[in-house]
């Protein structure tokens, strides 16, 4: 590390020295990749976007696990979940309230069956169903499979957007799934939704499990098996800065298409043209 005033020189690989304006040299940072549960990156993911003190809305509580690693007091913590009576698409907060909401919602379309015998989960696999879910069948009536885990994640992203300040951050965690023999990128579809909306996605923070899934009844294998899942973060802004061009350009219709190709613009898309700017 080195580090002298306001301008430095430091040595590029090549051993090419240029001038840097301040700030160290290290590898001392927060990695975007992590081996490990969600117990051990979220903390990370809360030390680089939430500062000290901050009113923290988890609003799908579970167990808590996400916060196991996270020294009590630090933040000024508002736990709830279905089971305990709060949907997350119904806060009971005021709009603006709120500096950082935690959102983890059933991520699969096994966990939204409109029969109890029908949910993922059950037998030997009970304690997945207990984690992952409140248990309860879906109402009939509303959308199916992974439409039904969209859903939950656009509506619950809307009000999480009602009850943030401005410059609020969203903390959203997802995992990708194949539905219907069908890759559905989860993470990309609440990209460019909550984008649409006025929520920047900020940072990406990859989860890969450290054992390796089981699969039974594999005939033929299609798609890679996911072995990793993803914490967003996400900021309600009012600025021009989002990655998809936004809101207003959503309301012109032109969100989500890069100039000139006519086709949805990806997350990776998004992330590559950001990264052009500033790392
Ligand atoms: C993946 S688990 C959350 C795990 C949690 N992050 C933890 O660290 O233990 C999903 C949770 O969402 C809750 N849930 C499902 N639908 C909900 C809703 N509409 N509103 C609030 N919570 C909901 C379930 O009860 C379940 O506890």
């Amino acid at each position: 590390m080195q580090q002298n005033g306001t301008l430095f020189t430091e040595a590029d690989p090549e051993g090419v020295r240029r001038r840097v304006a301040g700030g160290v040299t290290t590898s001392d940072v927060v990695l975007s990749a992590h081996v490990g549960g969600n117990a051990d990156v979220f903390p990370l993911v809360l030390g680089l976007h939430v500062p000290r003190g901050a009113t923290v809305a988890d609003v799908t509580w579970g167990k808590g696990v996400f916060w196991e690693k996270v020294p009590r007091g630090k933040y000024k913590l508002l736990a709830t979940d279905l089971k305990t009576g709060t949907d997350c698409r119904a806060l009971p907060y005021g709009d603006g309230t709120i500096d950082c909401v935690v959102l983890d919602p059933p991520y699969m379309e096994g966990l939204f069956r409109r029969s109890k015998e029908h949910l993922a989960g059950g037998g030997s696999h009970s304690a997945f169903r207990e984690n992952y879910s409140n248990g309860e069948p879906t109402e009939g009536g509303g959308p199916k499979w992974h439409a039904a885990v969209l859903d939950l994640y656009f509506k619950s992203g809307l009000e999480a957007k009602r009850v943030l300040r401005p410059e609020g951050v969203l903390i959203v965690k997802c995992q990708d799934e194949v539905s219907a023999n069908r890759q559905r990128l989860t993470h990309v579809e609440i990209i460019n939704e909550y984008e649409r909306h006025g929520l920047y996605c900020k940072d990406l923070f990859v989860v890969v499990r450290t054992n390796r899934p089981v699969v039974s009844r594999l005939k033929k294998q299609e798609h890679a098996r996911k072995n990793h899942s993803y914490f967003l973060v996400f900021v309600k802004t009012t600025k021009k800065r989002l990655s998809s061009g936004g809101a207003s350009a959503s309301a012109r219709g032109t969100a989500s298409r890069p100039a000139g190709t006519g086709r949805p613009r990806t997350a990776a898309q998004g992330a590559t043209s950001r990264g052009r700017a500033k790392r």
